[in-house]
């Protein structure tokens, strides 16, 4: 067995090890040549998983730095990565695609994958402090209502639970509280402790609504500063576990109460829900600036509805134009997080309180939403870390 550390083989350059027989002869050859040498295998294996580019990433695993360890034994590669995101449900994928970058200097040897995932803190707006027990406060947005925003926040919660991270789900829509529904909590209130509020618990997400605060008979009657500073306690004063991520179901639009929520909930990064429509497009982009406008990276936008699939057939229909969300992510410079389909299921689903991801997590329907999910916590992932709770506050007192 050989185990060598990746520091030792950084500074290597690997050609001048390389004998001829190495770069001139059929793979076949080349593979014999290699792992008669185990230390040049080892270095051009190294090399080229290296250079392998994750798709969700954008990066390559050692820009990624994703590499733990390579170890060479008979017969069997074995890799050990460690990624930003949630990576539970990764591995089979990712393994094939490693197997095909990884030719022909695999040869006939086994690799072994195993996937490690270490989600750290990024940095919030630069006037706010993140929230004590939360890495990463993710806002879900949408320019416009009745998008399907808190659909797709419900699945994407439940698929960052699916695929190993501990997860919040906090419905700050005073217009339309949907996540009791959705979460399969209404009627349910939660208990207070210490003077904070205890989330909810429902498929593995901790849940808190707005929704459990407010009779929803009553007609609306607070105005915007109360209701953004109901939402800011309800915030802080959840007893939230350790959470990878918070997702937070913003209510629609663009105005002054969305405004005053995007600077006051220190944010790591935004979704933009968006059906493909141009006229959701508009308001989408609206979305888009405001974010830019509080210094809250976008991750990007999600569209809904882009497709309808039949439930009978089977058939996929292009109901509102299709590409929109496309073109607007290149307009824009953000990136394309999914495409999801129209299909009844998916609202019966959230209407029954289990959404796609648990309820059907084997369906065409649960992947478009785990994707989309893999992509954001990836995109999330390569964005500034937050240094703020790793190092003490430093001051410099004048005497
Ligand atoms: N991809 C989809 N396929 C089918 N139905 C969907 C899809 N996405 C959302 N819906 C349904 O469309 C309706 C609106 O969705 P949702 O409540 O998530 O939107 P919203 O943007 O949060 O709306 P609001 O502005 O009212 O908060 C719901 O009944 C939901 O079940
Ligand atoms: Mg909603
Ligand atoms: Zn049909």
């Amino acid at each position: 067995m050989l185990t060598v550390s990746v520091a030792v083989h950084r500074g290597l350059n690997l050609d001048s090890r390389l004998c001829h027989t190495a770069r001139r002869c059929p793979p076949a050859v080349q593979y014999i040549a290699y792992m008669n040498q185990p230390d040049i295998a080892d270095v051009a294996i190294r090399e080229k998983l290296g250079a392998y580019e994750d798709p969700y990433l954008s990066q390559t695993l050692a820009e990624a730095k994703a590499v733990e360890s390579v170890t060479l034994q008979s017969g069997a590669v074995s890799v050990r990565l460690v990624l930003g995101f949630p990576c539970a449900d990764y591995v089979a994928e990712l393994k094939t695609a490693l197997q095909n970058h990884l030719q022909p200097l695999l040869g006939q040897s086994r690799l072994d994958l195993t996937l490690r995932a270490q989600i750290t803190a990024h940095a919030v707006q630069r006037t706010l402090k993140p929230l004590g027990n939360v890495k990463n406060i993710v806002a879900v947005a949408s320019g416009k209502g009745g998008v399907g925003k808190s659909t797709t926040a419900a699945n994407l919660a439940l698929a960052w639970a699916a695929q190993g991270a501990k997860v919040g789900l906090l419905d700050a829509d005073i217009y339309g509280p949907s996540q009791p529904l959705m979460m399969g909590l209404t009627g349910a209130k939660p208990l207070t402790a210490d003077g904070k509020l205890t989330p909810l618990l429902a498929h593995g997400v901790e849940v808190m609504s707005i929704g459990f605060m407010i009779d929803q008979e009553q007609p609306m009657v607070w105005r915007g500063p109360m209701v953004t500073q109901a939402l800011t306690q309800l915030l802080g004063e959840t007893n939230w576990g350790e959470l990878d991520y918070l997702v937070v179901d913003m209510p629609p639009g663009t105005g002054d109460i969305q405004l005053t929520l995007a600077q006051r909930v220190p944010v790591s990064g935004a979704v933009i829900v968006t059906t493909p429509q141009d006229i959701a497009l508009l308001d989408a982009r609206k979305g888009l600036k405001m974010f830019e406008k509080v210094e809250v990276r976008v991750l990007g936008v999600v569209e809904n509805m882009s497709v309808h699939v039949c439930n009978q057939c089977g058939h996929v229909e292009h109901v509102f134009g299709s590409g929109g969300g496309a073109r607007m992510a290149t307009q824009y410079g953000v990136q394309l997080l999914g495409e999801l389909p129209l299909d009844i299921r998916i609202r019966e689903d959230a209407d029954g309180g289990a959404p796609t991801v648990v309820s059907e997590p084997g369906s065409a329907r649960a992947q478009a939403y785990l994707q989309m999910a893999r992509r954001t916590a990836a995109r999330l992932a390569t964005l500034n870390k937050d240094y703020s709770r790793a190092f003490p506050k430093i001051t410099v007192e004048a005497t």
